[in-house]
């Protein structure tokens, strides 16, 4: 199985963010020094993607820009003899290849990925979502890249959440098959604590074959009136094609402010020389009184 493509839609419109959004795409907040949607294509990159499907809307035409080049800034960046920061910004315009598709309307993230089915027609392809942010030894989307090729089928991604929690994601049930790679049989969109099949969690990351354009064609609208991802899986499970590999690493949902700000200090702590400062503004924080 050759993947080569990754799908990333970024056409929602980050209600959980606001006001912070109100005019600039949730994907381009900042991360400490990176916008959010960098950290999603250097992981693509990380895992040998190299085109880059951006679903897109008319507010989210800086996303493209960020991964094209600025010869005004980098004319700037000459002059000034900032080459380091120079070497940056023409690194991150040539990281990848942008193919962009309008989602016209919002209706849902099944439907965003739809939007793809004429740029990835006849191949499997990846899909990354930008609210979650995967960090660890071996890139998360490359973790599932590994299990499609050997198993030769769809993989979603899950991680266990706290059985409270479950009803913010698509939860599945299945067997396990091998450790920590499960046959699925069941998906559900954003269940009731109670009707949860189990605590493994979806997190926004994929690998799907082609044949899931069809379903979603023929999807009707589900949880919230809009088009699932979720329920067309389930017409991939019912083929046994779907199997979902429980991922490595530190998970982030951007779209939360405690894990937002929490990602930003990992990275900045990851910062050598930031690290020692930022340490001791925290204490100081942490036992002030005002
Ligand atoms: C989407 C998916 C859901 C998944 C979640 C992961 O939901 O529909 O299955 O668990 O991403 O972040 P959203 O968070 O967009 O509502």
């Amino acid at each position: 199985m050759d993947i080569k493509k990754v799908v990333i839609p970024v056409a929602g419109w980050g209600t959980r963010s606001l006001p912070a959004t109100k005019n600039i795409p949730k994907e381009m907040l900042p991360i400490y020094k990176k916008p959010i949607v960098q950290y999603i294509v250097e992981e693509a990159m990380q895992a040998g993607l190299k085109d880059v499907v951006f679903i897109t809307n008319q507010n989210k035409r800086i996303i493209e820009d960020h991964f094209d080049r600025n010869f005004l800034l980098e004319q700037l960046l000459t002059r000034g003899g900032k080459l380091d920061l120079l070497e940056e910004v023409k690194r991150v315009a040539d990281m990848v290849n942008v193919v962009s598709v309008r989602q016209k309307v919002q209706l849902g993230l099944g439907h965003a990925v739809l939007c793809a089915s004429e740029v990835c027609k006849n191949e499997p392809f990846a899909v990354m979502l930008g609210d979650d942010l995967m960090f660890g030894l071996n890139s998360g989307i490359s973790q599932l890249i590994e299990a499609a090729k050997a198993e030769n089928k769809a993989v979603v991604g899950v991680i266990e959440v706290p059985r409270d929690k479950v009803s913010k994601y698509g939860v599945i049930a299945g067997e396990e098959f091998a450790k920590g790679m499960y046959r699925v049989s069941k998906l559900v969109e954003k269940p009731k604590v109670e009707d949860a099949p189990s605590n493994l969690a979806i997190i926004g990351r994929y690998v799907l074959l082609p044949e899931i354009f069809d379903i979603l064609d023929g999807q009707k609208a589900g949880v919230g009136g809009e088009i699932q991802l979720t329920d067309a899986l389930q017409g991939l499970a019912d083929r046994d094609k779907l199997i979902a590999v429980k991922l490595q690493g530190q998970r982030f949902d951007a779209g939360d402010w405690v894990e937002y700000l929490t990602a930003n200090i990992y990275f900045a702590l990851h910062d050598e020389e930031l690290r020692d400062d930022l340490v001791k503004r925290l204490q100081e924080l942490l036992s002030c009184s005002d």
